[in-house]
């Protein structure tokens, strides 16, 4: 006979976090419920009209029992609203130093990128005890994303970004599903998490970079897709350089600025006349339909490989990268 499994297992981070507020909120509301059906009970047996003739008694209002009975819910309920928040705050910020992996959900298919370049469809290889930040758009209609052994669930909703990040906490495989309903085979849309090993992972990473990296697939398709021949390098293109522009405040036309995140970027690409940067006109034309969201994301990768170097602690925050450190992510240039 197996065990009847009430939880899923716990095996990351917030699975703790997030069943201890279950269980506190489930012991409260079973411990009102009760309490309510009992004095349901008690009141109606004790106050039952005992004769034809018996007429109630006025009773006055009891402001103590009034000011306890609001009070002390409202305190309890304060203390599920902070709780729930510091767990949401939590779940809604990944950490600096987390692993970036792409996810793309399509009807209906997970397609997972790594940066290193590897790409996995239905499965996800993620290494033990490290953050991983997922970076999540849909190619049609809305799905979420759904690993239940780490607590973790999100949209994925068509035209934005969303992301999430989990630390798994033990190796093994776990369920992976789409939560959202999503058309005739949304029941389908489920895979499997891998966690490993860190060196595991290393191995299992090296195991398919023969695609090349994220960045280096979003340059050539910089190069195949002829966006290199506006957006010069050296500021002579007819549309801005996109060196060191990533994570950058831009300046618009009319005077608005904007920062240089995914979503800036996917915009520009996607529909190119919503922000036009000062100095330059509108010229470049839509990629939609073009590009796959895939592709996108490469093309970010390239744009952030590009983008600012950290600085080292010792440099001052607002000087320069070096020159050399700035050179693109591609090696070699792509042979068309
Ligand atoms: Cu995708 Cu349901």
């Amino acid at each position: 006979m197996g065990k009847l499994h009430l939880f899923p297992e716990q095996a990351s981070t917030f699975a703790p976090e997030v069943d201890l507020l279950l269980l506190f909120m489930t012991a409260v509301t079973v411990f009102f419920s009760l309490l309510i059906f009992a004095a349901i009970f008690y009141f109606a047996i004790k106050y039952r009209r005992k004769s034809a003739n018996e007429l109630p008694h006025v009773t006055h209002t009891g402001y103590t029992l009034e000011i306890l009975w609001s009070v002390i819910p409202f305190g309890i309920t304060m203390v599920m609203f902070t709780w729930g928040a510091a767990v949401f705050f939590n779940i809604a910020r990944p950490p600096k130093d987390s692993i970036q992996i792409y996810v793309v959900g399509k009807q209906w298919m997970w397609k997972l990128e790594h940066m290193e370049g590897r790409r996995e469809i239905n499965e996800l290889h993620v290494p033990v005890g490290r953050p991983v930040r997922l970076t999540m758009a849909s190619e049609d209609v809305i799905h979420s994303f759904f690993i239940p052994a780490f607590r973790t669930k999100q949209d994925v909703v068509p035209g934005k970004y969303s992301t999430v990040w989990f630390q798994a906490t033990k190796p093994g495989k776990y369920h992976l599903f789409c939560a959202e309903y999503c058309g005739t085979n949304h029941s389908g849309m489920i895979g499997w998490v891998y966690v490993m090993e860190p060196a595991d992972y290393e191995n299992w990473l090296s195991g398919g970079a023969s695609e090349g990296t994220l960045a280096q697939n979003g340059q050539k398709l910089f190069e195949a897709l002829a966006c290199v021949n506006c957006h010069k390098v050296d500021h002579t293109g007819r549309c801005p350089s996109l060196e060191g522009v990533y994570g950058s405040t831009v300046k618009l036309v009319g005077g608005n600025t904007v920062k240089a995140d995914e979503a800036y970027i996917r915009e520009s690409i996607l529909n190119p006349q919503a922000k036009i940067v000062a100095g330059y006109e509108p010229v470049m034309p839509t990629f939609q339909g073009l590009v796959t969201e895939d592709q996108v994301l490469q093309l970010i990768e390239y744009v952030r490989s590009i983008g600012p170097k950290p600085v080292p602690n010792a440099a001052a925050p607002n000087s320069p990268a070096p020159a050399d450190n700035r050179t693109p992510a591609g090696a070699a240039p792509a042979k068309r």
